[in-house]
């Protein structure tokens, strides 16, 4: 039986209100400029660097949140909103609303039930979850606490086609509904954060679960690494992290620790992940490993998201990794209306990147978003209090949502238009009803 998630914002600002009768605040800050600086005081300084960080001067970072706020909101009047809906329909299926959780790797740097508490969270809100290749647990172990709400398999598509077409069918077998390909990360960005302190995660054998409980890439492990890897120094804070690392990984230490497999693993992870080869063709081959929709993540050019439309991707997700790639990268929201113009209603077009509120929600679905992604502000959520932490964003985010559209004369997210935009350039207020999806 499919479970149904009741929500009203009423109740959501009751309930705080309540709580706060009795001297009690919100479990977590309601404020996303609060609920980071609280995340940044309960993690090491190392992993918020890891999550919190963009490329370069972070310029395109930072540029994700600034372009909202070039819009204003033009809310409507005396429309009869007493009843709201917030679903939306999307690959034949009915969301509860346009939110949706972004693939976000290594999370165990934030709390050490990382994926599964994400899981557990969006199951309750029945709030799509896109499950990362870099998870810190293997897909079949996450989506097992799921029952049957929603959730889709981002791939990261490295050196072994093997690897990709086993990783594709695990997520099949584990019921997920969708193949999300991010483009953007042939290699990861110039990260001065996590330079300045000499700290990737991956080295230490996190987030690479996926890889290895995966069949094929336990063979791979044994074959040779394309190009050498160097070993660092020997010092007491390298042996520090190998023994970590043989910790961690599965099975028994000293058989880890002997068998030298932990650092295999790792060593392979470093040799496959990157594919600067990649390229438009290969969609070919994965359309042919799988029957699920297939999206392409890490779309910003509309002659991209042609292209993408031409090679028969069923989705696009707009997208700059969080301003984690390139530096002074246009906004996501700056990309998106061109993008929407592009796909024309044939496809759905994913808003992710720089959403912090409901009200930026509500901007990106009036300038034909489908759905919106979100990706820090869960993460600092599962960080201040694991699945709770990750259940109170998302539900806030929902509440400020339905609020916004309320105010502003929607009843149904179809509702939401470019007619509710104002810009100083004069764009806006012209288009009266968006496509939806
Ligand atoms: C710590 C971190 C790890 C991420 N890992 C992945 C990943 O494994 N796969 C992926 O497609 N995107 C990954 N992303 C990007 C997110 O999916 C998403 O695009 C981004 O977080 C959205 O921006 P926001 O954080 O401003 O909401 C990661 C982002 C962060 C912050």
């Amino acid at each position: 039986m499919k479970k149904s998630f009741k929500f009203s914002a009423l109740d959501r600002q009751k309930e705080i209100f309540m709580r706060g009768m009795g001297n009690r605040k919100p479990l977590i800050p309601v404020s996303y400029a609060e609920l980071e600086a609280r995340a940044k005081e309960v993690l090491s300084e190392e992993n918020f660097a890891s999550i919190a960080g963009g490329a370069g001067k972070e310029q395109g970072m930072a540029n994700n949140v600034e372009a909202f706020s070039k819009w204003r909101i033009v809310p409507r009047m005396l429309n009869d909103v007493s009843e709201v809906d917030l679903s939306i329909e999307m690959f034949g299926r009915k969301l509860a609303s346009p939110l949706m959780l972004a693939p976000v790797g290594v999370i165990e740097i934030a709390h050490r039930q990382a994926d599964i508490a994400v899981a557990k969270a969006a199951a309750k809100t029945q709030t799509p979850f896109i499950i990362s290749s870099q998870a810190s647990f293997p897909t079949e172990r996450i989506t097992a606490e799921m029952g049957d709400a929603p959730r889709w398999f981002q791939l990261y598509w490295g050196k072994s086609d093997a690897l990709m077409e086993s990783f594709v069918d695990r997520a099949e077998q584990s019921g997920c509904e969708a193949i999300v390909l991010t483009v953007d990360t042939k290699l990861a960005g110039w990260r001065v954060r996590d330079l300045d302190l000499g700290h990737l995660p991956y080295l230490r054998g996190k987030g690479i679960a996926q890889y290895t409980s995966d069949p094929i890439f336990q063979q791979l492990i044994h074959e040779p690494l394309s190009s050498p890897i160097s070993k660092p120094k020997p010092s007491l804070g390298a042996i520090a992290t190998l023994l970590a690392l043989n910790w961690r990984y599965e099975g028994n230490f000293f058989k880890n620790l002997f068998s030298g497999l932990p650092l295999k693993a790792v060593r392979k992870f470093v040799d496959i992940f990157t594919n600067t080869a990649l390229n438009w063709d290969d969609l070919t081959k994965l359309r042919e490993s799988t029957k699920l929709p297939i999206l392409i993540k890490g779309i910003l050019h509309p002659q991209d998201a042609q292209k993408a439309l031409d090679y028969g991707v069923d989705g696009i997700i707009v997208s700059n990794h969080g301003g984690r790639q390139v530096d002074y990268n246009i906004a996501a929201i700056e990309a998106l209306p061109d993008i929407v113009r592009v796909a024309d209603g044939k496809v759905p077009v994913i808003m992710d990147s720089g959403v912090r509120s409901g009200a930026d929600m509500f901007i990106a679905m009036a300038l034909g978003a489908s759905a919106v992604c979100i990706g820090r502000p869960y993460v600092y959520g599962l960080a201040l209090k694991g699945a709770s932490g990750v259940e109170e964003v998302i539900k806030n985010m929902l509440a400020e949502f339905e609020l916004t559209m309320r105010l502003s004369g929607c009843s149904r997210v179809g509702e939401i238009s470019k007619g509710h935009l104002w810009r100083d350039s004069g764009e806006g207020l012209s288009i009266p009803e968006r496509t939806g999806h």
